[in-house]
């Protein structure tokens, strides 16, 4: 006879209560923590018990061993001063959804393990793409992050090159001359990361040079795909950034469509964090030419509020897609036509219902309030640049086109600026009043500041400003 094991109904109910009020209470709070875990590798392990319980234990003893053993292991992606890579902001009505979505604990591989999984990502991806204009009749889906989207979106230029891949492999093919793709020197490594999974291979991914500015010189994309046409190299895609990782440069989007269009390629954008400043009207350029993208994956577990993971890949060719990964077990047909099966677009068939934290962001913004905030962070980053131009001994080494500001401290000619650079950088993290994170760009070391967090202030930008060159002046001393 089976019984009921766990919490009961009350204890539950009590456990909710109380985790709620310790994630408000955190959230109140978190501007309190130091930014950056200060703990040494290993001594979080150090502190949990070898092997698992044999007897449960009651979730009020689990919650409060939360604050004991957990969070002073905890780099607080939620601070206000937390300025490093591309800060993941999750808000309040997303952590809700997440809640939720736990809860109901949905797998929308098919449209019938939970019709309300489906539609609901299929409409609040066309909201996303109305709001940052691009096509609303691209089909979309959800994935966990760009790194996925992107295998996706490459996996399907692959399918569409008709080399029946699928079918036949890559290996031992005496018939299949080396796949090649473009993407720029700045490019996310997510990019090789996928043309390694895809059989592609490092070799063949063409890192095209870009200007002054970081951004892909089209020039070179043409040279280098006429290059290998001429010895026999088959191109298969081209991927722009918008946004880049480094410098959140934004690739000539409308000019590399030409290209790709000339000697049909797929076209795919990598927005991932650059995709959400297109809300503000102001910058709705930054996406122009994207239109024209067969595939474009934008994040909003990076700059749109919602908790990691949230990734939104969008192409206006899902019969490719669909080609590359349908696949239909005999225990998953249906007999439901016109349907959207989301198993048959992705590798993955359980998949998470991760719309609902996105509708909830959505909705309890705006797309006003949304956009409002994505422009506070865009002037502090103009702010914080305009300070760095404007002080003597600090250097701004990349535009700024988004919230992110690339800089250095070079008091004087002749000095080691990586390492003086460094010192900075790690004696601003280690004071856990900020966090940042840093580049190279053009082989010099840059100090790189990313603006993202919904909570943070103009106030936070201007401490880190006098902490950074107050430690810049320490340093000197
Ligand atoms: C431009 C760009 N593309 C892709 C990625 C990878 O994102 P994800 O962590 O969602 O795979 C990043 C991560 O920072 C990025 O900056």
């Amino acid at each position: 006879m089976n019984t009921l094991i766990g919490p009961t109904p009350q204890e539950l109910r009590r456990a909710l209560h109380e985790a709620a009020d310790w994630v408000a209470s955190y959230l109140e709070t978190v501007g309190d923590y130091p930014v950056l875990a200060r703990v040494t590798p290993g001594a979080i392990a150090a502190t949990l018990p070898w092997s698992a319980p044999l007897q449960g234990e009651s979730l009020e003893t689990i919650l409060q061993d939360i604050d004991r053993l957990i969070l002073p292991g905890i780099t607080h992606w939620n601070h206000p001063a937390f300025f490093a890579y591309f800060g993941i902001s999750g808000s309040g009505p997303g952590i809700v959804g997440e809640l939720l979505s736990a809860a109901l604990n949905v797998n929308a591989m098919l449209w019938r393990t939970s019709p309300a999984a489906t539609e609901l990502e299929q409409r609040t991806l066309a909201w996303v793409a109305e709001m940052l204009g691009l096509p609303r009749a691209w089909f979309g889906e959800i994935t966990d992050t760009a790194s996925a989207s992107t295998l996706y979106a490459l996996a399907a230029a692959r399918e569409a090159a008709g080399l029946d891949i699928r079918e036949q492999g890559m290996a031992g093919r005496a018939d299949l001359p080396p796949l090649a793709i473009y993407t720029s020197t700045q490019a996310h490594s997510s990019i090789d990361k996928a043309a390694i999974a895809l059989g592609i291979g490092r070799r063949w991914t063409r890192h095209i040079e870009t200007d002054g500015e970081f951004r892909l010189r089209p020039d070179l994309l043409q040279q280098a795909i006429e290059t290998d046409l001429a010895t026999g190299v088959k191109p298969i895609a081209v991927v722009a950034t918008v946004g880049t990782t480094s410098s959140t440069s934004i690739d000539p989007v409308s000019a590399i469509a030409d290209i790709c269009q000339r000697y049909r390629l797929w076209l795919h954008v990598d927005a991932a964090y650059g995709g959400a400043a297109a809300l503000v009207s102001s910058h709705r350029e930054v996406l122009a030419g994207c239109e024209r993208a067969d595939s474009f994956v934008t994040n909003p577990h990076k700059w749109l509020l919602t908790p990691i993971d949230c990734s939104l890949l969008y192409t206006r060719r899902p019969d490719d897609l669909k080609r590359a990964f349908s696949l239909v077990a005999e225990y998953l047909r249906t007999d439901e036509s016109d349907v959207v099966n989301l198993m048959d677009y992705g590798l993955s068939l359980g998949r998470r219902f991760r719309a609902l934290k996105l509708w909830m962001v959505i909705r309890a913004y705006g797309r006003d309030g949304l956009a409002r905030l994505i422009e506070g962070h865009i002037n502090e980053a103009r702010w914080l640049a305009q300070q760095i131009d404007a002080e003597p001994g600090w250097e701004r080494l990349a535009p700024v086109p988004f919230s992110t500001v690339c800089f250095r401290h070079v008091p004087a000619r002749g000095m080691d600026l990586e390492t003086h650079n460094t010192a900075i950088l790690e004696a601003v993290n280690a004071s856990g009043a900020a966090f940042l994170s840093h580049t190279k760009l053009n082989g010099a070391y840059a100090i790189r500041a990313a603006i993202g967090n919904h909570a943070t202030t103009h106030e936070h930008v201007k401490r880190l400003w006098d902490l950074l060159r107050a430690t810049a002046v320490r340093r000197l001393q």
